[in-house]
């Protein structure tokens, strides 16, 4: 953090140990520090409910579905050049590979509460509307573009029949304190874990607040939690969907600032920590490249593993995630490495910005362009440049 900057930064100090500054401090919007930038949200025309699904366009189906089996998906509908897959928690489609000549992320859905708020998107924000819908849970839908050029599907009505997720049988764990399991073994089965339902999805962007408002105004995206860069402009925001009082899981979409515009990578949801490792064992077994992980998130607290499909682009399983509800007030943070993750391996170079040419030539590009400034470049090189952690140099 810039000296020119300060904020008081809780420190925890355990008796017998040196001072440790708190791994991420986070302030409430009202109590921010006060150079930083709070995030301006716009009206929203309708509010979105879920995730409905992912888009994805690979040349190779049959790979892309070997993967997405092992990963722990199902597959509901084969046809040429389409694959459907659903998670536990619904028969509705949650992930869609279409056969493309060049391997992208293409777009997704949102699930609406009221089909009359798909008349509002077409009324005031120009969707066109579906006339007959192919993806598996059927419903009502109109389609958008977002400023990245994805397409971005807003459905009603889908069927969902009734919501139950597929778990391991678990014992209870045992504690210093309390041992209920007397006389019986912890033995998680060994395969792929089913995954219950999709997470999240996250972007990185070169126009943050072009992006990042037109998803607070399209969907009424929440922000959660906002990290924001030394000079306290807000450069990443975990957003949830609005759901009253309603718990919503702490993220659902991700956005960030940045030197390209693309896909980061999206999330599944599994049962636990059990599921989460003999997932990864399973995966491992079947040859499959692993990504980052095992840990837990800091914000959203989940437990991660990361793992990369055929096109190296990444898939999350997580379990254990936080959920708020709407009143909870959105949490301020820098943005570093070390906030990402509270236990595990530090980031790997391949989630961070390389420093090589190509990235040269990408922030020199939004330079000439004036799509970015020196400065705010700065900040951001800045933010990553700290090691996760005080003994990480
Ligand atoms: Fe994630």
């Amino acid at each position: 953090m810039s000296s020119l900057k300060t904020a008081s930064v809780p420190v925890r100090v355990n008796p017998g140990q040196e001072a440790f500054p708190a791994i991420l401090p986070e302030w409430p919007e009202n109590q921010r520090p006060a150079f930083v930038q709070q995030v301006w949200r716009p009206a929203a025309l309708v509010k979105a409910d879920a995730l409905a699904f992912l888009i994805f366009e690979r040349p190779d189906l049959d790979r892309s579905e070997r993967f997405l089996l092992d990963f722990g998906l199902q597959l509901i509908r084969r046809e040429a050049d389409v694959l459907y897959f659903r998670a536990s928690a619904s028969p509705a489609c949650c992930y869609v590979v279409r056969r493309g000549s060049q391997a992208r992320f293409a777009g997704l859905g949102f699930e609406l509460r009221e089909s009359a708020d798909l008349d509002v998107l077409t009324m005031h924000a120009g969707a066109s509307r579906e006339s007959k819908l192919e993806i598996p849970g059927g419903g009502q839908a109109v389609r958008l573009i977002d400023p990245l050029g994805h397409e971005v599907w807003a459905l009603a009505g889908r069927e969902h029949g009734k919501p139950q997720v597929e778990l391991e049988a678990r014992l209870p764990a045992n504690t210093p304190t309390a041992t209920p399991r007397v006389n019986a073994t912890v033995r998680p089965p060994f395969g792929p874990s089913k995954v219950a339902k999709l997470g999240h999805v996250v972007f990185q962007t070169t126009d943050f607040t072009g992006l990042t408002n037109w998803y607070m105004r399209h969907f009424g995206l929440l922000p959660t939690d906002v990290l924001y860069l030394p000079d306290g402009s807000p450069n990443l925001i975990f957003f949830r969907f609005d759901r009253g009082d309603e718990p919503a899981d702490h993220h659902s979409v991700v956005i960030a600032g940045g030197l390209a515009d693309r896909y980061e990578h999206s999330a599944y949801e599994v049962q636990d920590l059990d599921a989460l490792g003999q997932s990864s064992q399973y995966l491992r077994s079947k040859g499959w490249k692993h990504a980052w992980g095992i840990g837990r998130h800091s914000l959203g607290s989940q437990l991660f593993d990361y793992w990369f499909d055929p096109y190296g682009a990444e898939h999350e399983h997580y379990a254990d995630g936080d959920v708020f509800t709407a009143d909870y007030a959105p949490r301020y943070s820098p943005m570093n490495q070390g906030g990402v993750w509270m236990w595990g391996d530090d980031v790997p170079p391949h989630m961070l910005p390389k420093p090589n040419l190509t990235t040269l030539w990408h922030a020199a590009r939004l330079l000439w362009r004036r799509k970015l400034s020196l400065a705010r470049l700065k900040q951001m090189g800045a933010a990553l440049s700290e090691p996760a952690r005080p003994w990480m140099k």
